[in-house]
């Protein structure tokens, strides 16, 4: 399954983009516009869909806006994939 996160903002420049998936890390652009986080939203996602053994992957034009990929992995045909409610 794959879901993508398209936004039309400041975007992210190539060197950031990088990194802006490394737990506290923040862009150039938050810091000089006292943007407020504290950089842990983006390894938050990467971190849970990493563990569902999935992927996130991020595209950017500064100025633009930038698109967010998620990718997960969903069971094979054959497998019971009817939602079951909790016991
Ligand atoms: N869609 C986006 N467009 C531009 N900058 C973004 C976007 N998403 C995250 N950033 C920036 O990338 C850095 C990492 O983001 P994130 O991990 O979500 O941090 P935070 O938890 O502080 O929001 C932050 O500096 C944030 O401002
Ligand atoms: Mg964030």
């Amino acid at each position: 399954m794959t879901i993508a996160v398209i936004d039309r903002g400041v975007g992210i420049d190539a060197e950031d983009l990088t990194r802006a998936f490394e737990r506290f890390y923040r862009t150039r652009y938050a810091h000089d516009n006292a943007i407020q986080g504290v950089g842990l939203g983006l390894w938050l996602v990467k971190t849970i869909a990493e563990a569902h053994g999935g992927t996130i992957t991020a595209t950017s034009t500064p100025g633009e806006g930038s698109t967010f990929t998620l990718t997960l992995p969903v069971p094979s045909a054959g497998h019971d994939t009817e939602a079951k409610a909790p016991p």
